[in-house]
Order: C-alpha cells, then structure tokens, then sequence
C-alpha cells in the first residue's frame, strides 16, 4: 500500500460506475419505442434543449472504444442494461431480436475482455410504450409476467457470463416519476394506481429473483440483487409531528422497497396507513408467498441527496385524491450545501446513515454503492490547455462520500464497492445533456470522448484500493 493512503479498502472492492442503455446506446437498429423514446417522439419541447434519445453517446456503435476508455481509466465493474425494447422481438413470447442479441453478446463480452466485471441490469425506467398502451404499463400484473420472461430469456442467453444481475434500477422513481409527480412519461397523477404499481414492481422483482435462482448462473454462484434509491428523510426537528411525518417519508420511499427486497414482507405502518385511506394495493395470498420466498442476494444503494420532511403546515387538498403527501411536507434545510445545476443537497454523512440503517435494521446484507454523483452544467468552463476538463469538485465530492462510506466500514458495515454515476457523460432523461456527471466527456457535436481529472483520479483511487 501506498504511504499516502488515509482511507483503504477491503480486498476486491469494487471500483466502477453506472450507466444504462436508454441513457448510452442510442436508438440505433432499436426495434421498439420505451416510454421515454415515445415521449421525446411527442413532445421534444420537454426535454433539455430538445435533446433526445436518437444519438446519446453513441455506445451502440462506439462500444469496443468506450470500453477500453472504462478500462484505462481503472473501473473493475461497471453497470449498464439491457433494454427490453432492443432485446426481445415479441413480448408477449419474449422472442429475440437477433441483431440486439448480437449487440448485448458483444457487450458483455467486451467488458470480460476487459477485464471489468458487468452488472446487468434488467429495467432502467424503459417500460416498452407498447405494454403500456396495451395494458396500462407496471399497473397490470400481466406486464409483471411478461417482464419475468424477458428476465428469464435474460439469463438463459446471457447467464453463463454475467454473475451479477440487477431486476431494477429505483423502482419508485417509477412510481414517482409516472403516477404522482409527473417527470416520466404518462405523468398521471393518481395515488391508488401509484400504490398498486409500488405493489407490483415489488412483485415483478421478487419473480425474476425466484426465478433466478433456478438458473445453472446461481447454481453456479452468480447472484442477483436490486438496486434502490435510498434517500434517507431526516425530520426538521425532533418534535413527534416532524418526526411522525419523517417516519412515514421513509416508509412510503424507502421501506416500501427495501422491505420487501430484504426481508420478504411490508411495513406494518405502511400497510396500516393505505388500508385505512383505502388505497391498499390489491395482492393475492400467493403473490405475497412468493415476495416473501424470493429476497435479494445483495443490495444496491444509490445516493445522492438526502431528503428532509416536516408535519403538513396546510390542510392536505383533497382533491387530486389521495396521494402519500397528505403526510408530510418537504423540508429544506436553511442554509444547507446545494448542488445548483442539479438542484440537489449535498449530504455526504447520510452514506453513513444509510449503511448503518442496513447493518442495524436488515441483517447487513451484503451492498454496494451503486449509483452517487455529482451533475454540473457547462463543464466546458473547466476545460484546461491539455483539453480535459479539471473537475475538482467532482473528486473532492467522491472522496467526502466515500470518506463516510469507509468510516461505516471500518464499523463492519457489509460493503462491497462504490459506482460512480457514470463512467461517461451520458443522456439524463428530460435532462438530456444538460448536467454531465461522468469521468469522461463527451462532445456531442462530434463524440469525441475525452477523460476527465476525476478519471485519472480514480485510476489512481482503483489502483491503490483507496486514497
Ligand atoms: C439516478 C438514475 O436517479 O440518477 C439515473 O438511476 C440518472 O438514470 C441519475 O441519470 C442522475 O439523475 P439525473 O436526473 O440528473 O439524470
């Protein structure tokens, strides 16, 4: 080890970054629409300079040079996804595409070339706009099956490479984004439906897992995990209404998942509330035998930003019917350290909160840090007479985060290694371009990929097995 290290690692830790398909590959060759394809078809205005899905960063053609750019840079995992629309041909039979099977094939085993090891993950909010207009999208259990077969298609092609598996990236963004705050695509408002599709992503999760571990991959130790945007919701005060309304933030948008996935059943105090407002999801005997029978593997957390309630200061209006806000109210902290162009606090103790919450509260389930990062518009101001961008910021953000990551280690919490968001700049939904998080950059008039500070950063970071 190094002389200068402050903070080292456990062995093997992982040192990579996150992406996803939607947000990389481009539409190129792409069979069928996502919901996002569809939106930006309809209503481009929507997005961040009209930028949309078509191109992103060209990872569908520039994959072997994007790879190795991964590669040089010192990653030893990355994630991404496989878009369902690409994959399969016919959902209702999962039937496959036989130029984006080629495509996934020579991605994944580009990576092992690599040397990094791939993290598959099976839904990235890319719900195919056909299985929406069918079926009414995550509402219907009949997409919950037909999203177990793609999984299980997954699997059978892909298994005998990939070891870790992912069923889905923030599943109550979905919830969140679609049926009540309206940032994703059909930005319905309407709590009852938004509690019935918490309920079966839960149950789509909890299938795929089930049905993973009938594979040769978990026979032979492959594993499968899901990954949850666990923003911890710190009460403004400790008075017991603050704290009442924090409770419930935490149980609505985190337990909601995280329950569940770990320990196979839901809140108590959750299902107590949506009961008694009458909005409780509708849930078989044996759908709720196989939630409880098919818990993760491992866990991924993203984090980005805390979240903080206080009690209603108004009457909750009733009329957009119910919605999980009659509970609380957000809360910003006075004064508190913001990221502007993203909008976002900047918290980087609540690492620490979050891993002590899985040690105490979930067995200390074996986790990593999925997904953290740090958004900034115009980056071109930083760029230095080598022509890389000097982002300081972004490595000094990385290092006060995994600062408290390493401190909840050194206290046994069960982690096993920290993602960036993201490895490349890439395509941030209705964002698009705006806010670049990546290590590398990328000029989008002409896809030239150029590594950042924070690249050769975490070569030295990946090298060492700490800083
Ligand atoms: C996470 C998502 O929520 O945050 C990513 O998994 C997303 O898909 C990332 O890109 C950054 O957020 P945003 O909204 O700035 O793109």
């Amino acid at each position: 080890m190094g002389v200068n290290i402050k903070y080292n690692f456990p062995a093997n830790f992982w040192w990579g970054a996150a992406t996803s398909g939607p947000q990389t590959e481009g539409r190129f060759y792409k069979r069928h629409d996502n919901v996002f394809d569809y939106w930006f078809d309809k209503e481009p205005q929507a997005f961040f300079n009209q930028v949309g899905p078509n191109v992103t960063s060209n990872f569908f053609n520039s994959y072997k040079e994007d790879i190795q750019m991964m590669k040089s840079i010192g990653l030893n995992s990355v994630r991404t996804s496989i878009q369902w629309t690409r994959l399969i041909k016919d959902f209702e039979t999962a039937q496959v595409d036989e130029d984006g099977l080629e495509f996934y094939n020579n991605v994944i085993n580009e990576f092992l070339k690599a040397g990094i090891i791939p993290v598959i993950n099976l839904h990235h909010f890319d719900l195919p706009v056909e299985l929406y207009d069918k079926y009414g999208g995550w509402e219907s259990k009949k997409v919950v099956d037909l999203f177990v077969l793609f999984a299980k298609k997954c699997f059978a092609l892909f298994g005998d490479r990939v070891k870790h598996w992912i069923t889905f990236n923030e599943p109550m963004v979905i919830v969140e984004g679609e049926y009540l705050y309206q940032f994703h695509y059909p930005k319905i408002v309407d709590g009852k439906k938004a509690v019935q599709v918490l309920y079966n992503l839960n149950l789509a999760s909890a299938k795929v897992v089930g049905a993973f571990h009938k594979t040769k991959c978990a026979e032979n130790g492959g594993k499968i995990g899901v990954v949850l945007n666990l923003t911890p919701s710190y009460p403004r005060s400790q008075a017991e209404n603050d704290v009442k309304a924090a409770n419930f933030v935490e149980d609505f948008f985190n337990r909601s998942f995280l329950d569940p996935a770990i320990k196979g059943e839901f809140s108590h105090t959750l299902v107590n509330v949506l009961k008694r407002d009458g909005v409780l999801w509708e849930a078989t005997p044996e759908e709720l035998t196989i939630i409880r029978n098919n818990t993760v593997d491992f866990l991924g957390v993203n984090y980005y930003q805390p979240r903080r309630a206080k009690a209603k200061e108004a009457p909750f209006d009733e009329s957009k019917g119910w919605m999980p806000d009659k509970y609380f109210d957000d809360y910003k902290l006075p004064g508190c350290r913001m990221n502007p162009y993203r909008g976002w606090e900047i918290y980087p103790q609540a690492i620490y909160d979050i891993a002590m919450n899985i040690k105490n509260n979930y067995g200390n389930i074996s986790w990593y840090l999925s997904e953290n990062g740090m958004g900034v518009e115009g980056e071109e101001k930083y760029v230095q007479k080598d022509g890389s961008i000097d982002d300081q910021y972004r490595i000094d953000f990385y290092e006060e985060h995994l600062s408290w990551l390493h401190k909840a280690i050194s206290e046994k919490a069960n982690c096993f290694g920290f993602h960036a968001w993201t490895p490349i700049d890439c395509w941030s939904w209705s964002n698009a371009y705006k806010n670049r998080y990546g290590y590398i950059a990328v000029d989008l008039a002409t896809q030239i990929k150029t590594i950042k500070k924070s690249g050769y950063w975490i070569k030295k970071v990946a090298q060492q097995n700490g800083f």
